[in-house]
C-alpha cells in the first residue's frame, strides 16, 4: 500500500534529491527520524544547478550513495514533444516544464527502486503544493508496491525553520536569507517563488530571472528565425536541421536574450489555493506560438476548432499529476493523429519580450490566395455567396419570427406566428 508507514521500519529509500534546501535537509531528517539507508537519486531534466555538486553534498549530508541519471532526450521525447503537439499551457500561460518533469522523474526513481532493491520512494515536496501529487500519483501508477514517505510533509517546518534547521545541523545548502527564492528548472521552464514574490502587488525584482534579460537590456533591434517543423516536432532552426533537445536548448537562449517568455502567473494549484509564480521559458513560448500558427495554415476549421477545444483539458492532466491515467493517454493519441499535416516552416520576429509571428509556409497549407484575395484573380464564386446566405440564416430568421410574435408580456400571439411561419420561405 501507498502512504507513510509509521509501524514499518524503510530500510531502503531512494529520495527523489533536487539539491535544493527541501531535499538536503530532508537527508538528515530521514536519517535522523527513520532508521534507514538514503539513497540520494537526481534526474538530469535540464536544470542548470551543478549536479555533481550536488551529489557530494548529498554524500555529506549522510546519503549512503548519490546518483545523478542523465534524462534530457527522454524528457523532450516523451514529455516535452507531446506538450508541444497539445499547445499544452496551463491557463493559456504556464508551459508546465515542472509538471512534466515530475512523471519522468518517478519512471527513473521507479526503475532505479527495483535495480537496488529499495522499498520506499521519498519526495522533498511540501503539503501544499502539486508537486506532492504528482509524484505519489505516478508512483500509484507505475509501482503500486512501492511504499511513499513525504517528511517535508510531515515535519511541518516553515521555510525559515527549515534554513535554521540546515544550519544547526550543518546541512549545506544554497538558500541564504538574501536570495530566499524556491527555483524549480527543467530545459522546459523555470518557475521561481517565494520571497518578495509572495505579495502579488510586488514587480519581480530583476534578480530572480536567471534565463531572460530585462526590456531595458535587451537588444536594440529585432532578430527573425525560421523554426521547421515535421509533424508537429521542432526539427530545424533558420534551415539547419536540429535535433529538438539541442533546438530548444538554443532557442532558449536567443529568445531569452530577447526577453521572451516571462510569465508572472496567479496560479490555481490543484490543492485548492492560489499563488503566484513566476515563470521564464523562452523557447516553449516561441515553440508553441510556432506551433499553433502552422496549424491555423494546414488543419481544417472544425479539426481546429475541436482540438482547440481539448487542449486545456490536456494542459490540466498535466498539471494535475495525470499523465499516466487514460484520459491523458486517449487525448494524447488525438493529438498525436492532428499532426500529420503540421509540417513546415515559421518565421518568427524577435524583439523587447515579444515573439510575433510574420511568416509561414507549407506544403500542406489550406491557405488559397486565389480565394482570400480580393485582387484580380479571384476565383471564389461570389454568386454562391447568395444561396450560402439563406439556408445559413434560416435558423435565425425563423427564431426571429417566433420572436416577433410574442406581446409585451411574452405570450404568443397565434395568429402572427401561423402568419409569420408561411413568410419564412419566401
Ligand atoms: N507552479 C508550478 C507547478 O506547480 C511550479 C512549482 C514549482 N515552483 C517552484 N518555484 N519551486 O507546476
Amino acid at each position: 500500500m501507498n502512504g507513510p508507514r509509521e509501524e514499518k521500519e524503510h530500510k531502503k529509500v531512494l529520495l527523489a534529491y533536487s539539491g535544493g534546501l527541501d531535499t538536503s535537509v530532508a537527508i538528515h531528517w530521514l536519517k535522523e527520524n527513520q532508521d534507514c539507508e538514503v539513497i540520494a537519486v537526481t534526474v538530469d531534466v535540464g536544470q542548470s544547478d551543478d549536479l555533481k555538486a550536488a551529489m557530494r553534498r548529498a554524500k555529506v549530508i549522510g546519503a549512503s550513495r548519490a546518483w545523478v541519471i542523465g534524462a534530457k532526450k527522454e524528457f523532450v521525447k516523451d514529455y516535452v514533444i507531446p506538450a508541444i503537439k497539445a499547445n499544452a499551457m496551463y491557463e493559456g500561460n504556464y508551459p508546465l516544464g515542472t509538471a512534466l518533469a515530475r512523471p519522468l522523474i518517478v519512471e527513473k526513481l521507479v526503475e532505479m527502486a527495483h535495480r537496488l532493491g529499495a522499498d520506499t520512494i521519498a519526495h522533498g515536496c511540501t503539503g501544499k503544493g502539486n508537486d506532492q501529487v504528482r509524484f505519489e500519483v505516478a508512483i500509484m501508477a507505475l509501482a503500486p508496491d512501492i511504499d511513499i514517505l513525504a517528511p517535508t510533509r510531515e515535519w511541518n517546518m516553515s521555510r525559515e525553520e527549515e534554513i535554521a534547521y540546515a544550519e544547526e545541523h550543518g546541512v549545506p545548502t544554497s538558500v541564504t536569507s538574501d536570495a530566499p527564492y524556491s527555483i524549480d528548472e527543467s530545459l522546459w521552464s523555470r518557475a521561481i517563488e517565494c520571497g518578495a514574490l509572495e505579495d502579488a502587488w510586488v514587480e519581480p525584482p530583476e534578480e530572480v530571472f536567471g534565463w531572460t534579460a530585462g526590456h531595458e537590456s535587451s537588444p536594440a533591434t529585432p532578430e527573425y528565425v525560421e523554426i521547421g517543423f515535421s509533424e508537429g516536432v521542432p526539427v530545424s532552426l533558420d534551415g539547419t536541421a536540429m535535433d529538438p533537445l539541442d533546438l530548444i536548448e538554443s532557442l532558449n537562449e536567443l529568445a531569452g536574450r530577447h526577453g521572451i517568455g516571462r510569465i508572472d502567473h496567479i496560479e490555481n494549484r490543484l490543492v485548492g489555493i492560489k499563488s503566484r509564480e513566476i515563470y521564464e521559458a523562452p523557447a516553449a513560448v516561441v515553440i508553441t506560438k510556432a506551433h499553433q500558427d502552422l496549424e491555423s495554415l494546414v488543419m481544417p476549421k472544425d479539426l481546429l476548432h475541436y482540438k482547440r477545444g481539448m487542449e486545456p483539458h490536456y494542459a490540466n492532466a498535466i498539471y494535475d499529476g495525470l499523465w499516466f491515467s487514460p484520459l491523458r493517454k486517449a487525448m494524447g493519441a488525438f493529438v498525436e493523429k492532428t499532426q500529420e499535416n503540421v509540417t513546415g516552416v515559421i518565421r518568427i520576429k524577435l524583439f523587447k519580450g515579444s515573439a510575433v509571428v510574420v511568416g509561414r509556409e507549407s506544403p500542406y497549407s489550406l491557405y488559397d490566395s486565389s480565394l482570400s484575395t480580393y485582387d484580380k484573380g479571384d476565383l471564389f464564386d461570389h454568386s454562391a455567396a447568395r444561396g450560402f446566405i439563406y439556408v445559413w440564416g434560416l435558423p435565425s430568421k425563423a427564431a426571429a419570427m417566433v420572436g416577433a410574435a410574442k406581446d409585451g408580456n411574452g405570450v404568443m400571439n397565434e395568429f402572427a406566428v401561423k402568419e409569420g411561419s408561411q413568410g419564412v420561405c419566401k
